[in-house]
């Protein structure tokens, strides 16, 4: 399976095969999860427009809670590709003095608006925008940028053309979303700020780190989560999604073994500036 880029010994957690939501503290359809001391609950009106959190975005706030993990305190922050708005909920609740939550899926939007609310945090705080990545044009640079992006690839065969799709599924073999991070951070981020990612190893872990490396960024892996590939979703078209996934192994572009695939939380640095503890 993959090992850490960096030169760091990672914590490795195995998560149980056969399920997810075993990161949720209680059972997943509860939605409730601690982060730094706070017990937070996540809900989602409709799971076919917005995912509900999986433990792939489950693990990057895991990772978060544990040692060498960034400040939040009083971070400006920028949530990519916000979903039930799992991320912006957990910032603010941690101190974060504003987030902005982007999606391009309005339904995402309106569900994170929801979760801040409903979790009795300073809606203040919140800015939304609905809007794809690729548009997007901040007027402002933030210290923090986090981000679970889509990472199975697109095959037209399973195409189905709803919000989960777009949170599951995305093109050039899964990598389109993590490209236009790599491609456009450094129009969000702060000198010395810090990217958080919960990166997949169905998408090129490598690529990922060599890009933003070739431009100065330091890497550091947070943890490695070992889970099941997220398959139930796309459960009728399996054999079609495992198939696209061998053909991006056989060319170097996915590691998996099995059903079983690793998702790193990673914190890359932007250089220059006077970098947050
Ligand atoms: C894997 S989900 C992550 C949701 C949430 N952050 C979590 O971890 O549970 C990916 C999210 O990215 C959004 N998304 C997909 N493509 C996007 C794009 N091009 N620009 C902005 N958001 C996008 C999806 O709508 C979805 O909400």
């Amino acid at each position: 399976m993959t090992s850490a880029p960096d030169r760091t010994p990672t914590r490795r957690r195995v998560l149980p095969a056969g399920g997810n939501g075993s990161l949720w503290q209680a059972r997943p359809s509860c939605g409730i999860f601690a982060f730094r001391g706070t017990r937070l609950r996540i809900v989602v009106e409709d799971p076919s427009e917005v995912l509900f959190p999986t433990d792939c975005g489950l693990s990057l706030l895991s990772a978060l809670d544990g040692d060498g993990a960034p400040v939040l305190e009083g971070v400006s922050a920028l949530d990519v590709g916000a979903g039930s708005g799992l991320y912006s909920v957990a910032l603010l609740a941690a101190g974060a003095e504003r987030v902005t939550a982007l999606d391009i899926n309005p339904a995402s939007v309106a569900q994170t608006v929801a979760n801040v609310t409903a979790n009795g945090l300073d809606g203040s705080r919140l800015t939304c925008v609905t809007s794809a990545l690729e548009e997007y044009t901040p007027g402002e640079r933030f210290d923090l940028v986090i981000t679970n992006p889509p990472h199975l690839p697109y095959d037209p065969s399973y195409a189905r053309g709803d919000g989960l799709e777009t949170a599951l599924v995305a093109r050039r073999g899964g990598r389109a979303v993590y490209d236009a991070v790599v491609d456009r951070v450094d129009r969000f981020l702060t000198p010395g700020g810090s990217l958080l990612m919960a990166h997949s190893s169905l998408a090129d872990i490598p690529r990922t780190v060599a890009e933003l490396g070739s431009r100065g960024y330091e890497t550091e892996t947070l943890e490695i989560f070992e889970m099941d590939i997220p398959l139930l979703a796309y459960a009728e078209h399996r054999e079609t999604l495992q198939l696209r996934l061998k053909e991006l192994r056989a060319a170097g572009r996915a590691e998996f073994d099995g059903s079983r695939f690793t998702v790193h939380a990673l914190l890359f640095r932007r250089p220059g500036g006077a970098a947050r503890p």
